[in-house]
């Protein structure tokens, strides 16, 4: 079986062992896999990491040391001439012109929108695997990437809060997400910080001024509020001049934490979620699976169909928003 390989939208640590894991499997079954770099931008481009152009061997070997390596060898990109119709078709020619059986493409709900649209037009297999640091998507528990982009924030967290508790100030921190709180909501409470404002749940300024009143009443002297870059507001910088103009009780600075998340050396439970998947997907391509997206669901490896993934984003768990407001009071 040739099996192609791209990493496409935001990069997510843990996209490597994925990568590795990909290739051992396939090795396994004696497949050949081809990477193919900065995503469908490099598909239709042509842009292949075979055995000719790889700097080392190609196979099992090349793979070696990447479970501890942040970003994507394989590099991606966001491609414009993909959510064309004719990138896509042309996209179908190329997997076709190469005698390509099948593709797994790594990323998030663009990536996995882009693989179902390309089902259409080619009938290889297409088994896509979640990878991006909002945890946003359908048909998995955690995505691969959220837990280090977790622990970098809640690393970020604990130092600003150092500060701000000699300064008796309070950090607004801004973490990514566009559609999803579940970054910044786990970032949150893992931080232990009072307010979180979230994409899912609109935000009432009046509401925040009242609870920091309330805090400031409680003796709190410090305070940490994490705020996703989609929150209805607009995000941090805007969060600041809002609560500024309605009589913030606390002297407040904004922090924001960009793309600092997406980096770094993948955590072990992003290493091993990876590699499962990874795992999962070759094997899914050998049963003859294919237009699904392999996932984690209750400890349990788990198929969805693309278009059943793509329907929606995750929504933030009301639990947990619960469970904030009590722990921080
Ligand atoms: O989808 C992953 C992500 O990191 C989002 O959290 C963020 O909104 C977006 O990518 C940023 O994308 P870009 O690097 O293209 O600005």
């Amino acid at each position: 079986m040739k099996i192609g390989v791209l990493c496409s939208g935001g990069d997510a640590p843990g996209m490597n062992p994925a990568l590795r894991a990909i290739v051992r499997t396939a090795g396994y079954f004696k497949d050949e896999v081809v990477g193919i770099q900065h995503g469908y931008q490099g598909l239709l481009d042509e842009e292949f990491l075979t055995g000719d152009n790889m700097p080392r061997d190609i196979g099992v070997r090349a793979v070696s040391g990447l479970t501890s390596k942040g970003g994507t060898i394989l590099h991606s990109s966001r491609c414009k001439e993909f959510m064309t119709e004719a990138g896509v078709r042309k996209a179908a020619d190329i997997l076709r012109k190469h005698k390509f059986d099948a593709l797994i493409p790594i990323g998030g709900n663009g990536t996995l929108a882009g693989a179902l649209e390309l089902s259409k037009y080619w009938d290889g297999q297409i088994i896509g695997l979640p990878g991006t640091i909002d945890n946003d998507l359908l048909g998995t528990d955690y995505t691969i990437g959220f837990a280090t982009a977790v622990q970098t924030a809640v690393e970020a967290i604990d130092k600003l809060r150092d500060t701000a508790g000699s300064h008796d100030m309070m950090f607004i921190v801004e973490v990514m997400g566009r559609h999803c709180g579940d970054l910044a909501l786990t970032t949150a409470i893992a931080g232990g910080c009072e307010v979180v404002a979230v994409p899912e749940i609109p935000t009432s300024i009046d509401n925040i001024i009242a609870s920091l009143h309330k805090f400031k009443n409680l003796g709190k002297k410090s305070m940490i509020m994490v705020v996703a870059e989609g929150d209805d507001l607009g995000g941090a910088i805007e969060m600041l001049a809002r609560l500024k103009e309605a009589g913030s009780p606390y002297e407040m600075r904004v922090v924001v934490l960009g793309h600092v998340q997406r980096g770094g050396s993948p955590v072990p439970a992003d290493r091993v979620l990876a590699t499962k998947l990874g795992c999962f997907a070759v094997d899914s391509l050998h049963k003859g699976e294919t237009g699904k997206m392999v996932g984690e669901i209750g400890n349990q490896l788990v198929l969805t169909p693309l278009s059943d993934v793509i329907v929606d984003h995750r929504q933030v768990s009301p639990a947990m928003l619960d469970l904030l407001e009590v722990i921080a009071s």
